[in-house]
């Protein structure tokens, strides 16, 4: 797509995709761990996290009320939300973000629900391009067996019950996950994913991811002094460094 042009603030934005129980919230939470000891400045943002369509969610999911065009744009709103006001401002201040899933989850997941891929691709125009954006990538009997192992309730949106492929949830979830592994697949070649084998063990991959990414923090400004970066480690939206992010904004 050549829609998502790539960004030119001077922070980066580093994201994980993948099936449910890929791994992705293991991997970017060491990876999290790391560049903050290394002294940078992170931001991190997850899907579907914005409060602003928090109780609307809800109440659909609860009523079942969600079309898969419905949810496809409740999704976007969110994602809206959150690039203006989590993503957006830390890069202009030559922050990194990371993304615990970003606009492939909706690409992959909406076009499992039958929507429009290009109709879908187009919502999204408005994304920032990652830096680099990992795709961890993993056999469905090993995800399944990750996060099934000792549950023994699936949501309904969760396993796909609102297509109506299987009665059984387990079943039903098995059919949703395989269309999306489907569509990931097909979309590592359209926006240059890196694939990350996802079947390694945990220390392997995160070894693997701090390689690959750290040659795209050269230039990146850290923090040296310890007091400041007490303040910098927690960052969360409330702890936003307010003046910094408005001073990037204005310079833009
Ligand atoms: N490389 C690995 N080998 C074995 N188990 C792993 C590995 N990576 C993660 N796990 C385990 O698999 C489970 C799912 O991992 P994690 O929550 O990181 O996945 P996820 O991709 O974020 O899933 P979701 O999309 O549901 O949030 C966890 O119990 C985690 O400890
Ligand atoms: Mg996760």
């Amino acid at each position: 797509m050549e829609t998502y042009g790539q960004h030119h603030y001077p922070g980066r934005l580093f994201i994980v995709e993948g099936v449910d129980g890929s791994g992705k919230s293991t991997q970017i939470a060491l990876l999290r761990q790391w560049l903050i000891s290394e002294g940078y400045t992170v931001f991190f943002s997850e899907w579907n996290s914005s409060p602003l369509v928090k109780k609307t969610t809800s109440k659909g999911k609860k009523k079942q009320l969600l079309t898969p065009t419905t949810f496809s744009l409740i999704h976007a709103t969110d994602f809206a939300d959150r690039t203006e006001h989590d993503i957006i401002p830390p890069l202009k201040a030559g922050a990194i973000v990371l993304a615990d899933r970003y606009i492939y989850t909706a690409f992959a997941r909406d076009a499992a629900r039958g929507v429009d891929r290009r109709w879908v691709r187009e919502l999204y125009q408005f994304a920032v391009k990652p830096t680099m954006a990992f795709y961890f990538r993993v056999p469905l009997e090993i995800s399944l067996s990750r996060i099934l192992t000792g549950r023994t309730e699936l949501k309904y949106y969760e396993a796909g019950m609102d297509l109506g492929i299987h009665s059984d949830p387990r079943e039903s979830f098995k059919l949703f996950q395989q269309r999306i592994v489907n569509e990931y697949e097909s979309m590592i070649d359209e926006f240059g994913l890196t694939v990350m084998d996802a079947t390694l063990p945990i220390p392997e991959q995160q070894r693997r991811m701090r390689k690959l990414v750290r040659p795209y923090l050269k230039g990146v400004r850290r923090l040296r002094s310890p007091e400041q970066k007490r303040t910098w480690v927690d960052l969360t939206r409330e702890t936003l460094p307010v003046e910094m992010a408005r001073k990037g904004a204005m310079e833009q």
